[in-house]
């Protein structure tokens, strides 16, 4: 898809389909207004006779609509003017990348001025997300079929932004926002992947293809290493696998680097870690048959790091960022963990494994014990990891949990910023003490209750050397039923989350 920023008359652009704005009990904005004035009044007449409804993303569909030079003109809803927040501009946007995506115009222009933006937001944040909406809207997984089907291609490939002149430069927040929707478009794909094909050595090869593309190092690190190193728990985790594991360690140095005291290069890394469990069967405590095809699923973090290292490469951010995927499959074997085994953490604490499907933290815990070597800023650990925050929060925002107050609320703001929210769980220390064990230091999992923050509890006791976050992202990383599929969360928080640093380091 190709983003371009006009400033020109609406009325008079010879265009594929034409996107113009409405709010409910307010007179048309600028440039609808223009296009009314043209078509003698079609359009507010329209309005007032009720066949725009309120609802913001609502909207009506004119060809060859006489005074105007685009061939079709969609008037959109953004719903009654919404003081508090994004909600009724994103549903308005999220209505006009369907439209775009299934439009029989292989062109189209979309309108936007001050006055359709939310309270609080610039151009530059509305192009930003506006182009990242309408670029993932059109994402497809191509499956593999025995026949190439040649259907006939949909979607407009080239996009106007039409915008009053603000003297600004606004084409690097649409390149933005299309580089997090090449990102998402990675994570989706890694995502919808059968565990068959999606591997952890496919994982590391995508990896390494993007160090490559993009000139950033690229480490992946095998059994025998892990072995060397003493990592015990995730080891624990791929003893059952026929698929060997791999440790991807990505490392893209965009900012330039620091001088600190004496001279010294001084760099805090942002350090992101994706859970990439290829496939969850449980193992020796294996799953029931139901839906496990969506276990398939379980490397999303994985696949959101990987992508966000994609996205922030695409539009060469000015950060420093660590990538960590620990990578390998959960399944039952003469080879496997046994629930009552006691393992030994790269930390040098031990686990008693009561439940081999509580294996998402053991591959954790290993590589936030690694993280210590990068001396970061900060880490955020990005897993599919409990049944029970899905229990806990539904499939609206991921699960935040944090041992630091300021990286939570950062993180809680970027989300909302991105249209891609979380919600923080206490990590109170009365909880630790349900991961009691006889027989070790800890045991991994903590009882029926509570299962999204046991979770964190015990992640938290090999993340002290540094501030640490947690998005558990079991309800949100993708859809089931008719519309399954790979969501791309939350990419977009981790993308604005980066961005925003970016922005703060250069002032
Ligand atoms: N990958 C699953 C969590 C999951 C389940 C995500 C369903 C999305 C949908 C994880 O490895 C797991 O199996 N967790 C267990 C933990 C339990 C054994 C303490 C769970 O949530 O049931
Ligand atoms: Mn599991
Ligand atoms: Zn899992």
């Amino acid at each position: 898809m190709e983003f371009t920023i006009k400033l020109v008359s609406p009325e008079r652009l010879r265009t594929g389909l034409l996107v113009l704005g409405a709010f409910s009990g307010l007179p048309l904005p600028p440039a609808s207004r223009a296009v009314d004035e043209a078509s003698q009044g079609r359009l507010s007449r329209l309005v007032s006779e009720g066949e725009l409804d309120d609802k913001a993303g609502s909207s009506v569909l004119l060809h060859g609509l006489a005074g105007v030079a685009a061939e079709r003109v969609l008037l959109v809803s953004f719903g009654k003017a919404d003081p508090s927040g994004d909600k009724s501009w994103r549903n308005a946007f999220a209505a006009i990348a369907a439209a775009l995506a299934a439009t029989a115009a292989k062109e189209a222009a979309i309108t936007l001025d001050e006055t359709a933006l939310p309270p609080g937001r610039d151009f530059a944040w509305a192009l930003r997300q506006a182009s990242r909406i309408i670029a993932d809207g059109a994402y497809r997984f191509e499956p593999p079929r025995a026949e190439k089907k040649h259907k006939k291609k949909h979607g407009a490939a080239k996009v106007a932004f039409i915008l009053p002149d603000t003297g600004e430069t606004l084409e690097e927040a649409v390149r933005q926002g299309q580089a997090i929707a090449q990102g998402m478009a990675l994570a989706k794909d890694l995502g919808n992947l059968g565990a068959n094909v999606c591997t952890p050595s496919y994982l590391a090869d995508i990896a390494r293809g993007l160090g490559k593309q993009y000139k950033f190092e690229v480490e992946v690190l095998e059994r025998d290493d892990m072995e060397k190193l003493g990592m015990g728990a995730f080891l624990a985790v791929a003893r059952g696998a026929r698929q060997s594991p791999r440790f991807i360690v990505m490392h893209y140095r965009g900012d330039k680097p620091h001088k600190g005291k004496g001279g010294k290069p001084k760099s805090h890394p942002v350090t992101l870690i994706g859970k990439g469990i290829t496939f969850d069967s449980g193992g020796i405590s294996l799953k029931p048959g139901a839906e496990m095809d969506e276990m398939k699923y379980d490397m999303c973090g994985a696949a959101s790091v990987i992508g966000v290292f994609k996205a922030i490469a695409a539009m060469a951010l000015p950060v420093d960022v660590i990538g960590i995927v620990p990578a390998t499959e959960n399944m039952p074997g003469g080879n496997a963990a046994r629930p009552g085994d006691v393992v030994r953490s790269l930390s040098g604490q031990t686990i008693e494994i009561l439940n081999t499907d509580a294996e998402g933290r053991l591959i954790l815990c290993d590589a936030l014990t690694y993280a210590e070597r990068f001396k970061p800023g900060c880490v955020i650990d990005i897993a599919t990891l409990t049944g029970a925050c899905i229990v806990a929060l539904g499939k609206i925002p991921s699960g935040l949990l944090a041992n630091d107050d300021e990286l939570a609320d950062e993180l809680a703001q970027r989300g909302m910023d991105a249209g891609d929210r979380v919600w923080r769980l206490p990590l109170w220390e009365e909880y630790q003490d349900l991961l009691k064990s006889n027989f070790a230091d800890m045991a991994n999992i903590g009882g029926r209750f509570g299962g999204a923050i046991t979770a964190a509890a015990f992640l938290s006791r090999f993340a002290t050397a540094y501030k640490w976050a947690h998005l558990d992202i079991a309800g949100t990383a993708w859809l089931s039923g008719d519309a399954k599929g790979s969501t791309g969360r939350p990419l977009p928080l981790l993308a604005e989350f980066l961005l925003a640093r970016a922005a703060a380091d250069k002032r």
